[in-house]
């Protein structure tokens, strides 16, 4: 099965166990800061239209509906969908990425704010940038916040590739595994040139007591119109 059926059918299966630990505070390092990362870095662009996309069961998107927020909500897991349409406070629509790429008008927009929380985790991603790019707002922001590189790599290799989430870290049982992409600090860059967009800043929100890295997260504007890419330079 390619990786990106096996991902959407993790969260078809996982939707149940994953709605207990974001519910119930199970994983530690969003209690540490990577929550609260996300929402404070969304606040200053969360007051008109926000699409949060890969919202999940929707924890994002009623803490940003709460804030002000006219607030959608975007996941490929019906399951998931349907849990977070049960807890209100935004709208939610199934929709898979690849579906958003192939048929941007169902992306609608302009978007004061788009974010991304863990929510990227597919090899081609790209497209996917560019689209949610063009449907900013001139001045709107697309905040990323994913697993921090250097963290995520551990004893293996700095490189590139698919890793598997086991979920065998988490207080409740998982039935499904999951692959993931891992992407070096240069990949992720490279991608958000390619993309079009532009880097406005990288936070590396740390743990409070170890001072370990706990999230790599990312601030991104569309690029000038008919601006050059700034490509590899010598
Ligand atoms: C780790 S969860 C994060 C959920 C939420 N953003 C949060 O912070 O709790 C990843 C989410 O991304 C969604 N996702 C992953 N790949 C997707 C795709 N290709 N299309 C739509 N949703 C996708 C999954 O269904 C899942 O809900």
């Amino acid at each position: 099965m390619p990786h990106s059926d096996q991902i959407h059918a993790s969260w078809e299966q996982n939707a149940a166990a994953w709605t207990t630990a974001v519910r119930e505070g199970l994983i530690a390092s969003r209690r540490a800061g990577t929550d609260a990362a996300i929402v404070d870095a969304c606040r200053p662009h969360a007051t008109g239209s926000v699409l949060d996309v890969g919202c999940g069961e929707g924890w994002l998107a009623r803490a940003l509906g709460a804030a002000g927020g006219s607030v959608t909500g975007i996941d490929a897991s019906a399951p998931l969908i349907d849990t977070a349409r049960a807890a209100g406070g935004a709208r939610y629509e199934v929709a898979g990425y690849a579906d958003l790429v192939a048929n941007p008008h169902r992306l609608s927009g302009p978007w004061g704010l788009i974010v991304a929380n863990f929510a990227l985790l597919d090899e081609e991603q790209v497209p996917l940038l560019r689209a949610l790019g063009e449907r900013l707002a001139p001045t709107g922001r697309l905040l990323v916040q994913t697993v921090h590189p250097w963290v995520a790599a551990g004893d293996g290799a700095y490189q590139d590739g698919w890793r598997t989430e086991t979920f065998a870290a988490f207080p409740v049982p998982f039935p499904a595994q999951m692959p993931w992409y891992f992407r070096t600090l240069a990949r992720w860059l490279r991608d958000i040139d390619q993309a079009g967009l532009r880097l406005c800043r990288l936070e590396e929100p740390a743990h409070p007591e170890t001072g370990r890295p706990l999230s790599l997260l990312l601030a991104l504007k569309r690029g000038e119109e008919g601006a050059p890419r700034s490509g590899p330079q010598p």
